[in-house]
């Protein structure tokens, strides 16, 4: 008989933010009157800046002529993006990154998603409680996890490492040795950020033990604390254990857009084999390069005019940030993050659960929000809010949530 991918079946429910996709379309049919405002899933709300759009232009002339046309890209990306991405965001932090070691893709999902491929099927991940929902979805549908325990929201082979209030969100490290590490920071959802001083621990654990980090700095641009790394390479001995994946798509826009890379140093060996030269092979089996026309939007993003642009859009979405904890500590709520990432993470008031809270403000307030459950158990009790809206729209929303 036919069988189907069983790990797939074993997944409950839906992605967390279908769900909330979902939800959030069944009420504005049910009151097509309710003008509702999205703080929920982290999409970006503001255009291109002008920079990349000049680029996009004229990479789009380019393919309208023999001379300049592009085809396929280098699967692992054209040299001059990597260059440039070494240059600006590893050798100017005083990291040792170069153009070989990063891989350029279709973004942070993707490749936070697909990076387990290159493990093998026993390893045990550890992961942050709560957590982005790709890293451990992702092991699911490979068979890493074990069984499903709906009591206690918990897969049987998965590392929990709970990140609460009570510990800053920075997680302790953990009892049992885990093989790889997903480790977010800035993270996402909690907001909280780590220093240096922290993260070289992880690191060092990770050389001592042969574990591999994977280490998600999506938010990196959203760091104002000076003594908060932007890349895990900033610490000594990451070359050694660490994978970093960055994006560009809240540094710069490209939500629709789609770019992201990873970096695999290839001091990275595992079992005697470099996780570059796996890593390469799966990129070059499995993809095809990311678009000519998006990577030279990517390099309009290191420009001097783009820099600039860039760093005012990064301001407006941290303006929304402080919109948004100024208004809710005001009135008396518990808030976290919201300094060094675009997501603030809040204590449900009354004891009410995160689904309760998320279908209270949507009725109440028509503001979506994330459930901090939908990240995981120790997220049970929170609730998210992303920077990402328009100003107008997060004013309006805090508005109402004040006066609910
Ligand atoms: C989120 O809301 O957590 C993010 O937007 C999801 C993502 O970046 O894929």
């Amino acid at each position: 008989m036919y069988r189907v991918n069983e790990d797939y079946l074993k997944l409950p429910g839906s992605y967390l933010f279908s769900t909330i996709g979902k939800k959030s379309r069944a009420f504005k049919e049910a009151h097509p009157e309710a003008d509702v405002i999205s703080l929920g899933i982290g999409d970006v709300t503001q255009p291109l800046v002008p920079a990349i759009i000049k680029a996009l232009h004229a990479a789009v002339d380019d393919m309208s002529r023999a001379e300049t046309f592009h085809g396929y890209s280098p699967d692992l990306g054209y040299s001059w993006l990597r260059e440039t991405i070494a240059k600006n965001d590893y050798e100017d932090r005083g990291c040792s990154i170069s153009p070989d070691e990063i891989f350029i893709s279709d973004g942070a999902k993707s490749d936070s998603g697909n990076i387990q491929e290159i493990f093998s099927r026993d390893s045990r991940i550890a992961v942050c409680d709560p957590v982005y929902p790709v890293y451990v979805d992702s092991n699911v549908m490979a068979g890493r996890c074990g069984t499903y325990d709906p009591k206690t929201e918990r897969w049987s082979d998965v590392i929990y490492m709970p990140c609460v209030a009570e510990n800053n969100f920075t997680p302790e490290l953990p009892k049992e040795e885990p093989d790889i590490i997903y480790l977010c920071y800035p993270n996402n959802p909690t907001g909280a950020s780590i220093t240096k001083e922290r993260l070289s621990e992880w690191v060092d654990y990770a050389n001592r033990i042969g574990a591999v980090i994977i280490y998600d700095a999506a938010y990196e641009a959203y760091i104002s604390a000076p003594d908060v790394p932007h890349s895990i390479y900033e610490c000594e001995g990451a070359r050694s254990c660490a994978i970093e994946i960055r994006s560009f798509s809240k540094n710069a826009g490209f939500t629709g857009t789609r770019l992201g890379f990873t970096v695999v140093p290839k001091d990275l060996e595992r079992g005697g084999v470099k996780l570059h030269s796996l890593w390469a092979r799966r990129h070059g089996t499995k993809f095809n390069g990311a678009p000519y026309i998006v990577q030279k939007a990517a390099m309009a993003v290191y420009s001097e005019e783009g820099k600039k642009e860039l760093k005012e859009q990064v301001g407006y979405y941290k303006r929304n940030c402080r919109v948004i904890m100024d208004a809710l500590k005001e009135s008396g709520y518990e808030v976290y993050g919201g300094v060094d990432a675009p997501y603030i993470w809040m204590k449900t008031p009354d004891q009410m659960t995160s689904w309760e809270f998320f279908d209270r403000l949507l009725e109440k307030a028509h503001v979506v929000g994330t459930p901090g459950s939908g990240f995981g158990p120790s997220g049970e009790h929170y609730f998210r809010l992303t920077a990402f809206g328009t100003y107008e729209n997060t004013k309006e929303a805090v508005r109402r949530i004040q006066r609910m």
